[in-house]
């Protein structure tokens, strides 16, 4: 079975190619490297022993993505090119509706085109919105995102229910990944983010290795136990498992469901650094500010429908999670740049 990774070469997407190689399956890469590294290739092939087929391409381009489906038989695809960086969706609305919708469309209507039915897509517990109290359940209905870049994941996931219903032939499977964190234990392949990370774990990573001075920890007055914001951080590892499983199910189905990724545990910001401190042997040092906006308190998963669909569970502890960021941004200090 052959299957191509949209955006392959990103932090979730590596992962997830190096454990669909490890499951058999035939894995192509198109990403247009807008925020990815041509490394990732050689490291994939260090760890798997298999060097992925690789297209440089925009897959928003049709005239580009039409030929890797003419020359590959294409069983299913896992979306995951886009835009993700929530502070410049807000500053740049306009280039994260163009680019999240134009990818996602292009990439459905070429699968048509060429009769490849399972879908997997690359969404977000962001969807989940403000009002809705945790634990996520997938049927609790959708929230209103706090920035563009959420938006752009729930009007995705709504154009890829009305193809699923339209076409009886589309299987899709909506992940919602809650917060991704971890590196392959391999040391050789994680989470490289541009300039001033905006997410805790990459911002907590920089500081160790004396990137950073200080970690800001956003608010230490929400309504959770030490008053710092709760998430449901998951290791990258089980999260592209997860994506597996999805294809299989994807597979052998129709129709669309969406699905969390997720432990089903929450931890707070003080729990990931005194966890990540353990794990490590480096004192984090902290700064108390006020909250950051679009911020809510508490966020996780109900993971009982993945268990259910896909036989799939997280395994990996927070502690595990907090050591292979470490051994990935240790050994890389600069990401992947020499
Ligand atoms: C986690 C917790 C912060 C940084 C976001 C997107 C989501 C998804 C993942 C991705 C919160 C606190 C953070 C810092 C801090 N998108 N924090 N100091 O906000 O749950 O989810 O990333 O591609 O759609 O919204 O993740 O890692 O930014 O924050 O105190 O320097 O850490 O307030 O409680 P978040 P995060």
């Amino acid at each position: 079975m052959s299957v191509l990774l949209t955006g392959g070469a990103g932090f979730i997407g590596s992962h997830t190619a190096v454990e669909m190689i490890k499951a058999g399956y035939d894995v192509i890469i198109a990403d247009d490297l807008s925020n990815a590294s041509p490394k990732v290739l050689d490291r994939l092939e260090t760890i798997t022993g298999v060097r992925p087929k690789f297209y440089r391409i925009d897959v928003a381009d049709r005239a580009a993505l039409e030929p890797v489906f003419r020359d590959n038989q294409i069983d299913g695809v896992i979306h995951f090119a886009g835009f993700k960086c929530v502070p410049e969706s807000t500053k740049l609305p306009l280039k994260y509706y163009r680019n999240n919708l134009d990818t996602a469309l292009t990439t459905l209507e070429v699968m048509e085109d060429y009769g490849c039915k399972a879908f997997v897509f690359s969404s977000s517990a962001t969807v989940y919105g403000e009002k809705n109290v945790a634990p996520f359940t997938e049927d609790m209905p959708t929230g209103t995102a706090t920035n563009p870049y959420g938006t752009t994941k729930l009007m995705i996931e709504q154009i890829v229910t009305d193809a699923a219903a339209a076409n009886d032939k589309l299987s899709a499977v909506l992940l919602r990944y809650f917060n991704p964190i971890g590196a392959h234990p391999s040391g050789l392949i994680g989470e490289a983010p541009n300039g001033v990370p905006n997410n805790l774990m990459p911002y907590i990573t920089q500081v160790a290795v004396g990137k950073r001075e200080h970690l800001s920890v956003y608010g230490n007055d929400y309504p959770t136990p030490d008053g710092t914001g709760v998430r449901d951080y998951i290791h990258v590892v089980d999260l592209a498992i997860g994506h597996v499983k999805a294809m299989d199910y994807a597979l052998k189905h129709t129709g669309s469901v969406a699905i969390n990724l997720g432990t089903g545990k929450g931890s707070s910001v003080l729990e990931v650094v005194r966890a990540f401190e353990e794990a490590s042997g480096v004192q984090i040092p902290l700064v108390i500010t006020d909250r950051r906006p679009g911020d809510i308190a508490t966020c996780y998963a109900d993971a009982s429908r993945a268990k259910a669909l896909l036989g799939w569970e997280a395994r990996y502890t927070l502690t595990e999670m907090c050591a292979h960021s470490w051994n990935w941004q240790n050994h890389n200090p600069k990401g992947y740049d020499d």
